[in-house]
């Protein structure tokens, strides 16, 4: 694990974009997991300036999300398919039929899992996976639990995610209390895992995380088993 301390937000910004851009300059066609949240927001700011000053090209590159809330079509402002494409895919030259976000509005969330496992499957796996981490240890929405889940599923949030999250909602009640996310399967295959954590607060879980044992109480620990993860932590 390379474990990377940087002094300011904007400079994990900076790293974390300048490793998602060297992953596509050496592979065009990569396949990017990429997540939501407010840590990575200037990372996908630098990478559209990379972008508009002709340094990285997206056009060959897929994404694929971790997760989406259950509930919320793309148009819905607070739809993770919405953050992603105003956040980032409107300011960079992807193609948008090349980008991918689980379905939360799907009449049967259980197939869509499976449905949403096979397409990762048939795009050959994910070359970098961005990941945040939740103040309670979830990657995706991965919450603590008995076991580890492999594959793409439905999860209640939990109760500190629900109000950690609250503050992109008008009223903590209008937080939807479940989501659909990719599981560890998808996110520990993918060849090259990069997390990002900002804010004195984020400081103990990832000690835990990263420096403690390896239990499904905290999801992220998970990555200790993983051969190449990069974590780029800022206390700011
Ligand atoms: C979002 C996601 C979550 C966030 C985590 C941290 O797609 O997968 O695991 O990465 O909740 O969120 P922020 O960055 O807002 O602290």
């Amino acid at each position: 694990m390379k474990f990377i301390t940087v002094k300011s937000y904007d400079e994990l910004s900076k790293k974390a974009a300048n490793i998602i851009a060297a992953q596509v300059i050496l592979k065009p066609c990569s396949v990017l997991g990429l997540a939501t949240g407010s840590t990575p927001l200037g990372t996908y700011k630098k990478l559209a300036e990379y972008n508009k000053a002709g340094d990285v090209d997206f056009a060959d590159v897929t994404s694929v999300n971790l997760d989406e809330y259950q509930g919320l079509k793309g148009d819905n402002d607070q739809s993770y398919r919405y953050f992603m494409d105003n956040n980032l895919f409107k300011n960079i030259n992807i193609d948008i039929n090349k980008t991918f976000v689980p379905d939360g509005c799907a009449v049967d969330l259980a197939k869509e899992g499976q449905r949403y496992d096979e397409l990762i499957k048939n795009l050959g796996g994910i070359d970098l996976q961005l990941l945040g981490i939740g103040l309670d240890g979830h990657i995706g929405f991965n919450e603590p639990d008995e076991v580890f889940t492999k594959e793409t599923h439905e999860v209640e949030l939990d109760p500190s995610t629900i109000e950690a999250n609250a503050r992109f909602f008008a009223s903590k009640d209008e937080v939807p209390k479940k989501a659909i996310t990719m599981g560890m399967m998808s996110i520990m295959q993918a060849k090259k895992i990069l997390l990002i954590a900002n804010g004195k607060n984020k400081k103990d879980i990832v000690e835990k995380s990263f420096f403690g044992p390896i239990t499904p109480q905290i999801p992220a620990s998970i990555l200790q088993l993983h051969p190449d993860v990069t974590v780029v932590f800022s206390e700011e």
